[in-house]
């Protein structure tokens, strides 16, 4: 099936109408969990989400991605009919959420930005709650909540309290409880913060899992790594929608630029050096950005700059390490959708 090309967009263009039986690429909207089409959200004068339009095809693990702040849960908010939109309007499972949200909300799973457990209920006791609250009963219940308990690894552990458990567990358990009426479409909020790197890979896969069996999956992170695990994205910032497509779209079509990266032995005072450099126009760079310890140059042409980039860091007495031309990580490519925002 061929692909919408990405876009950057101050305001995102509206997807095809919510009405056409079928999209310019032969898809029925029934293929898609959500489309979103122009949604907005106003606080007083403020503006958390702008004209945000992008679609979600079923079956799917959608990234939505963006820093603190951006409007992320907002957004999540108004596609479980909890919060109405100002503006605009979105399709969830076919339905118009805000005028069909109680036929809706039954089909769909919400794994909150801070897991949603009890702390001070067991490991059964939170799951009972769950299924009890999704209308679950007998047979089924004591199924979906021996699935759940499978699935989260805390087999031998049911009474436990969910306070002790660690990050990863109480992860996984949320999620089982998020999905224990096997909705169609489920919401994850930032669903691996605060989590370790070996949890947050085993929970990526898991979610692949998930996917297999029919769930759409619907998550939000800021982590960029995590980004590469879905089969598309949406980039928010400050409210707009940036950039959405496959992470390889995205970064083909929107990153022109090449990355140089460093790695010194004083990354902060490299940065500091590098930022001067580009003020001053000793160095032609579009960006200069820190990623943990490792500097990412970025420019049209980059490698030609290599050697004025070095002699600034050697002026500055910082030794440069590792200095090598990659392929734009996402990272990269949200911070220069950012600028390209900014400028419009
Ligand atoms: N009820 C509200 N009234 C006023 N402002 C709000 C309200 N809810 C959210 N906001 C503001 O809207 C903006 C977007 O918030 P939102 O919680 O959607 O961001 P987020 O992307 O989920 O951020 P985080 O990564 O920190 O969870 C923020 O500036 C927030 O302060
Ligand atoms: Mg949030």
């Amino acid at each position: 099936m061929a692909e919408a090309a990405p876009e950057l967009t101050g305001s995102a263009p509206p997807v095809e109408s919510l009405t056409a039986s079928t999209s310019p690429n032969g898809a029925k909207p029934a293929d898609y969990a959500i489309i979103a089409d122009g949604l907005t959200k106003r606080f007083g004068d403020f503006t958390a989400v702008n004209q945000v339009a992008f679609k979600v095809k079923r079956w799917q693990i959608f990234g939505f991605l963006g820093p603190n702040g951006s409007g992320k849960t907002t957004t999540i908010r108004m596609l479980l009919g909890l919060l109405r939109p100002s503006d605009g309007a979105a399709e969830v499972l076919n339905k118009d959420i805000t005028r069909h949200a109680n036929q809706i909300r039954p089909r769909l799973g919400y794994m909150s930005q801070r897991f949603s457990l009890y702390n001070d209920l067991t490991v059964l006791e939170n799951l009972r709650f769950y299924g009890r609250t999704y209308g679950l009963r007998g047979k089924r219940l004591r199924e979906r909540i021996d699935f759940a308990i499978q699935m989260a690894d805390l087999r031998g552990r049911e009474r436990e309290r969910t306070a002790n458990l660690a990050g990863g567990w109480r992860q996984r358990l949320a999620l089982g409880a998020a999905i224990l009426h096997q909705p169609e479409l489920v919401y994850l909020d930032e669903p691996t913060a605060g989590v370790d790197p070996v949890s947050r890979r085993a929970f990526w896969d898991l979610l692949q899992d998930i996917t297999a069996t029919g769930t759409t999956i619907f998550v939000t992170t800021h982590y960029m790594d995590e980004a590469e695990h879905c089969e598309d994205l949406a980039f928010i910032h400050d409210g707009d929608l940036i950039a959405r497509g496959s992470p390889h779209q995205i970064k083909q079509n929107m990153m022109s630029g090449q990355v140089l990266e460093l790695s010194p032995d004083d990354p902060a005072k490299a940065m500091r050096l590098l930022q001067d450099a580009q003020g001053t126009g000793e160095i032609q760079a579009e960006e200069v950005a820190l990623y943990g310890a490792q500097i990412h140059v970025v420019g049209p042409e980059v490698e030609e700059q290599k050697e004025a980039i070095l002699a600034v860091l050697r002026a500055g007495d910082v030794d440069p390490g590792l200095v090598d031309v990659i392929a734009p990580s996402l990272e990269d490519v949200f911070i220069s959708s950012i600028r390209a925002n900014k400028e419009n």
